[in-house]
């Protein structure tokens, strides 16, 4: 296989190769460029039943949910028990509880980039939806926007981009690691977004972006941002446009900052967003004393009334609480944002 040649790997995978009927054509610098048509069920438009070759996602609970491709005559295990996709799944809504063979029941459901950033198969670290929300709102995405990214990773923010752009935006986004490349591209054909969407297989930082003067946004999520600004800048469109880079150290933001300066970049502002997520819990409580009662105050100490009193401030009592879960998300990464005037 060549190197930058998504298209080959597709035509050897099942079940994507039936479905993703890809075109190819050779770019300036002799890479591939990948993409195609299809219709039915996407990642991008909703589709009530399930069919053969979707990808749906188990629920099980709101912390144990994983992803499957239906399949003619698959099966899934859980802790439930089996599900047969042919009696179980194929044919029933989205959304459908489904009884397991043991009798518990899950729920099968559509899947989208929310739940496939929670279930997908880890290639790379990912971005989460918490910064996907933040950068999708401060690189200003819409449906028809043209936006660069690299690196593709696992596909996590692919998805997001991809599913606010459509259905007349574009997503170019650039990895140089050849095997990541490839299960992106394969992965976008499963969902049908792959018309939405080139994979480039090159260095951006050497090769760049592969387009010129096109681009809304700029995202970038690689280990030396710095080098691959000259790129975004030349990729966005004349009339400008919005930058942002993700990185995990702070010497990462400054270099990067100094670079965005320097190619004429502004609004140039870096920020970190905190998560902070509550459980509901029931918790016991000692029910506090708060002394006597006001009318309390005039009768003998001794009253039965005043014991009543003061015994029903004692105790215990259950509450519904918001409690903290005892590992928390703490820091992921700053987002350095700027924009690429008329200059
Ligand atoms: C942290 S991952 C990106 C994760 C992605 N944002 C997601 O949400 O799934 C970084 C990726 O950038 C790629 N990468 C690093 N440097 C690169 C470069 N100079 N050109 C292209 N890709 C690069 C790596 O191979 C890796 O897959």
């Amino acid at each position: 296989m060549q190197s930058g040649d998504v298209t080959a790997l597709l035509s050897g995978s099942q079940p994507v190769q039936e479905e993703c009927r890809a075109q190819r054509w050779r770019t300036d610098s002799g890479s591939m460029v990948t993409r195609s048509l299809l219709i039915s069920m996407s990642f991008v438009e909703y589709r009530d039943l399930i069919q053969d070759g979707d990808t749906a996602i188990v629920f099980l609970g709101h912390d144990s949910m994983f992803p499957v491709t239906i399949q003619h005559g698959g099966q899934t295990q859980t802790k439930y028990g089996v599900i047969r996709h042919s009696t179980d799944l194929i044919g029933k809504r989205f959304g459908s509880k489904v009884i397991c063979s043991k009798g518990g029941w899950v729920y099968v459901l559509y899947p989208t980039p929310e739940l496939w950033t929670i279930n997908l198969p880890h290639r790379t670290q990912i971005l989460y939806s918490t910064d996907i929300s933040m950068i999708t709102m401060m690189l200003e995405l819409k449906p028809g926007s043209v936006v660069c990214e690299s690196g593709t990773g696992s596909g996590s923010l692919s998805h997001a981009i991809i599913r606010t752009v459509a259905p007349t935006g574009h997503l170019y986004t650039v990895e140089f690691h050849q095997q990541r490349a490839e299960k992106a591209m394969e992965e976008f054909c499963q969902h049908k977004v792959d018309h939405l969407v080139t994979v480039k297989n090159q260095d951006v930082c050497k090769n760049g972006f592969g387009v010129s003067r096109i681009a809304d946004a700029v995202f970038l999520d690689i280990p030396s941002p710095w080098e691959a600004i000259g790129h975004a800048k030349d990729a966005l469109k004349i009339e400008g446009g919005r930058i942002c880079s993700f990185s995990p150290c702070i010497e990462q933001v400054q270099r990067t900052c100094l670079a965005l300066e320097e190619h004429g970049f502004t609004e140039i502002n870096t920020l970190e967003i905190l998560l902070r997520v509550y459980d509901v819990r029931t918790v016991s409580l000692q029910i506090p004393d708060f002394g006597k009662a006001v009318e309390e105050k005039g009768m003998s100490g001794n009253s039965d009334a005043s014991k009543q009193g003061s015994s029903s401030q004692q105790g215990n009592a259950l509450f519904k609480s918001g409690v903290s879960p005892r590992e928390t998300v703490g820091h992921t990464g700053y987002l350095t944002f700027a924009t690429k005037g008329l200059f």
